[in-house]
């Protein structure tokens, strides 16, 4: 495979005209992109180009049986306007894990990050330094062969695409519990990132905004017992001053930021355990006072707060703690993200 990545750049940027305080996450994308095909059993023609539109037939596969899968990283500035990435080679691995689940082929490592780190760089100017801000990266599959044949398909585009970031969520999250629907099924495909598993997502996430919800967190589809995650989130519970979370099994996304937060918790002397919590045992910590906190982590909501949930039409709201674990995970976090920490664990990445 030819692997040099041909690179066209835009003729005058469009920073200019993006107004960096006031703008929605996702909506604004940078100068450039990565686009490459998976053609007679290769990948060719990797290029960096403008952002611009894609030209794919009506059949193309992914339009009719949802072949696609997806990364979502963020790229840090620092004060020294330094470029980092946290964890990249996770990100590289998640997608391929998800490639082999939805019989896509494998994306080698190598072009992964040449593409990747090139990518970037171009569009360095489009990371911002401060409080929440980053820059978004959505590498992504579709399956595109022209044809309407219930199969996997034959031809692909693996593309990247970045976005300035701000903050997911700027304020505390109030979430229903789920006791009907699911988001995964054991044997299914919730661990891989496919696109399919938001689209199932939305129609119940809707009706719990209706009712005045951020978020809807998930349980096993057998028996809505045990508690899995939220949206875009893993999910942690601070019962007493133990954090629980639960084990990544086949119908959990192996998030990168909940294995680093286990990593900084166990750092500082903050006792977790990875088991599975039954929402009787979390309704019963939060009527007896043990229930101290509940966060949802994930690269978009970094570490999000959740300050009331809501299951089978019983409310509980948490009080506010003074030695928040979140906040302190949290800052630990962005402050290994973005340089300003030691990073004992080698996870930053410099572009
Ligand atoms: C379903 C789901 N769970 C958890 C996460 C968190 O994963 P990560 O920390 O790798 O972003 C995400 C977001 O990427 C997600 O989509």
């Amino acid at each position: 495979m030819n692997n040099k990545i041909k690179i066209t750049r835009i003729e005058k940027s469009k920073i200019q005209d993006v107004d960096f305080s006031n703008f929605s996450f996702g909506s604004v994308f940078t100068d450039h992109m990565f686009e490459c095909d998976f053609i007679n059993g290769k990948w060719v023609n990797p290029t960096i180009k403008p952002y611009q539109p894609i030209s794919i037939e009506p059949s193309a596969s992914v339009l009719h049986y949802g072949q696609a899968i997806f990364e979502g990283m963020k790229a840090y500035k620092d004060e020294n306007n330094e470029v980092w990435l946290f964890r990249p080679d996770q990100n590289f691995e998640r997608i391929n894990k998800s490639a082999v689940r939805m019989a896509i082929p494998e994306f080698p490592k190598e072009l992964f990050f040449e593409a990747l780190t090139k990518l970037v760089d171009i569009d360095r100017d489009w990371v911002k330094y401060g409080e929440g801000r980053s820059m978004y990266i959505r590498p992504f599959v579709i399956g595109n062969e022209y044809a309407i044949q219930a199969v996997p398909s034959k031809n692909y585009k693996f593309m990247i695409i970045c976005a300035p970031a701000t903050l997911y969520y700027t304020k505390k999250l109030k979430v229903l519990v789920a006791d009907k629907y699911s988001r995964a099924a054991s044997g299914g495909v919730g661990y891989a990132k496919a696109a399919g598993n938001y689209a199932g997502q939305f129609y119940p996430t809707n009706l719990a905004k209706e009712q005045g919800f951020d978020q809807v967190v998930w349980t096993d589809s057998n028996e809505h017992s045990y508690l899995e995650e939220a949206g875009t989130m893993n999910i942690f519970f601070r019962i007493n001053n133990t954090l629980i979370t639960a084990p990544t099994t086949d119908t959990i996304l192996d998030g990168v930021t909940r294995k680093s937060i286990i990593q900084i918790a166990k750092d500082n002397e903050i006792n977790v355990e990875v088991k599975k919590l039954k929402v009787e045992e979390l309704k019963n910590a939060a009527k007896n006072g043990t229930l101290k906190e509940i966060f949802g982590a994930g690269t978009a909501a970094v570490v999000s707060q959740i300050k009331a949930f809501q299951h089978k039409g019983e409310l509980f709201e948490l009080e506010e703690q003074n030695d928040s674990y979140a906040e302190k995970l949290k800052s630990i976090l962005v402050g290994i993200q973005t340089n300003k920490l030691e990073d004992k664990h080698s996870w930053r990445y410099k572009v």
